[in-house]
C-alpha cells in the first residue's frame, strides 16, 4: 500500500476547523446572487487571486469579508453540508467544528439562525454520512471580554449543542489572560476549553492558556516549540495540539512546509494532531494536509498511523467511542 492510499484509507478525526473558513468561492458566488448581495469579486478568478496572505489578519479580513453572505439558517446549512461531504470523502469519521456567532450576530443575523442551520446539516451528516459530530462556540479575542459574556447568555437556550468553546481571530496583543473569568465561567459550565494559542503569538500566550487557564486543547501551539519547559509540560500533561500545516504555510506561520513542527513534536512524545482549520481559504481538506505534511516532513507509515490515532485520543468523545474509532485505524492501517 502507498501511503497515499494509507492515508487516504485511515479513518480521521478533525479538531481544528472554522466552518465559515470551509467557504468556497464557488458557493459563495451561489449565495450571494441568492441573497442579492453584491461581492467584491465577480469572478472565482479574482476571488482565488485575493487569497494571498501574508499574515493571519489578511486572512481574517477577507474572512470576515466573505462571510458576509451568509444570512439564512438555509445558508448556514448549505455551508455545513457541503464541507461535511468533502470531510467524508477524506474518510473523516467525526468533526469537533468551531463556529463564529459573534461575526454573524454583529452584522444582524440572530444567533438562532446560525445555529440552527449547522446543527441541521450536522444531523444530516450523521444519517447520511455516519459522520458524528461536536460543535464548538467560539469566542472572537479581538473583542472584549464582556461581549464574549454576552454571548454566552444569548446562547443560553442551546448550551446542550456545544461540547465546549474556543478562542480564535487576530491573536497578538489579545492573550488568553483577557479571557481569564470568561473561561473560569466555562469552566465551571461545564465546557470543553480549547484556545488558538502560539500561532503568531509568544509562547507565553501558549502558557497562560495552558498553565493559568487550563485549557483541554491548544489549537496550532506552534511556538511552543520555542520553550523547551512548555514541551516538557506539554509531554507530560499531553494536552493535545491542533496542528494546521496548510494554514500555517498560507500565513506565513513557516516559510515552509520543512519547517512544520508536527515531525519534532511527535517525535518529542507530543499529542499532535493534523487538521485543516480554513480548508477553503488554504488550499486543502484535511486529507491534503496529511499528504503535503508526510511528504514535506518525510513521515514515516508509522507516524501517519499516530497522526490518525492522535485525531481521536484527543477528541473529547467518550472513551468507549474513541477505542472504536482506535480500533478501525489499526485495522486500516494493516
Ligand atoms: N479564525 C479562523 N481561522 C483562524 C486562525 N487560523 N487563527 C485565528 N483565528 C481564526
Ligand atoms: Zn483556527
Amino acid at each position: 500500500m502507498t501511503q497515499r492510499d494509507l492515508i487516504r484509507r485511515l479513518p480521521k478525526a478533525e479538531l481544528h476547523l472554522h466552518i465559515e473558513g470551509s467557504f468556497e468561492p464557488e458557493l459563495m458566488m451561489q449565495l450571494a446572487a441568492r441573497n442579492r448581495i453584491d461581492l467584491r469579486f465577480r469572478t472565482l478568478d479574482e476571488a482565488k487571486a485575493a487569497y494571498n496572505f501574508s499574515n493571519l489578519q489578511e486572512f481574517l479580513d477577507l474572512y470576515y469579508e466573505g462571510m458576509q453572505v451568509l444570512r439564512t439558517e438555509e445558508d448556514f446549512h448549505d455551508l455545513t453540508w457541503a464541507y461535511l461531504q468533502r470531510a467524508a470523502a477524506d474518510n473523516v469519521r467525526h468533526v469537533e467544528m468551531f463556529f463564529d456567532p459573534q461575526a454573524h450576530t454583529g452584522r444582524g443575523v440572530p444567533f438562532g439562525v446560525v445555529t440552527e442551520g449547522i446543527l441541521a446539516a450536522l444531523k444530516r451528516g450523521e444519517t447520511e454520512l455516519g459522520l458524528t459530530s461536536y460543535l464548538i462556540l467560539s469566542f472572537l479575542r479581538h473583542l472584549p471580554e464582556e461581549d464574549g459574556f454576552a454571548l454566552l447568555k444569548g446562547s443560553e437556550g442551546w448550551h446542550d449543542k456545544f461540547v465546549g468553546v474556543g478562542l480564535d481571530s487576530s491573536e497578538m496583543g489579545h492573550p488568553p489572560l483577557k479571557f481569564e473569568r470568561l473561561y473560569k465561567r466555562c469552566r465551571d459550565m461545564g465546557f470543553k476549553l480549547c484556545m488558538h494559542a502560539g500561532e503568531e503569538g509568544p509562547p507565553q500566550y501558549v502558557r497562560e492558556a495552558l498553565i493559568d487557564i487550563g485549557v483541554d486543547r491548544i489549537d496550532h501551539g506552534n511556538r511552543s516549540m520555542e520553550d523547551p519547559a512548555l514541551i516538557q509540560v506539554l509531554k507530560d500533561t499531553q494536552v493535545p495540539l491542533t496542528n494546521c500545516p496548510l494554514s500555517n504555510l498560507s500565513l506565513c506561520v513557516i516559510r515552509d512546509l520543512k519547517d512544520s513542527p508536527v515531525k519534532a513534536q511527535l517525535e518529542a512524545g507530543l499529542m499532535v494532531t493534523v487538521n485543516s482549520d480554513d480548508p477553503a481559504y488554504f488550499g486543502g481538506y484535511i486529507g491534503r494536509n496529511y499528504e503535503k505534511i508526510a511528504d514535506a516532513l518525510t513521515l514515516s507509515d508509522a507516524q501517519v498511523v499516530t497522526l490518525a490515532r492522535n485525531s481521536f485520543a484527543a477528541s473529547f468523545l467518550p472513551e468507549a467511542a474513541k477505542a472504536k474509532h482506535l480500533a478501525a485505524v489499526d485495522a486500516a492501517a494493516r
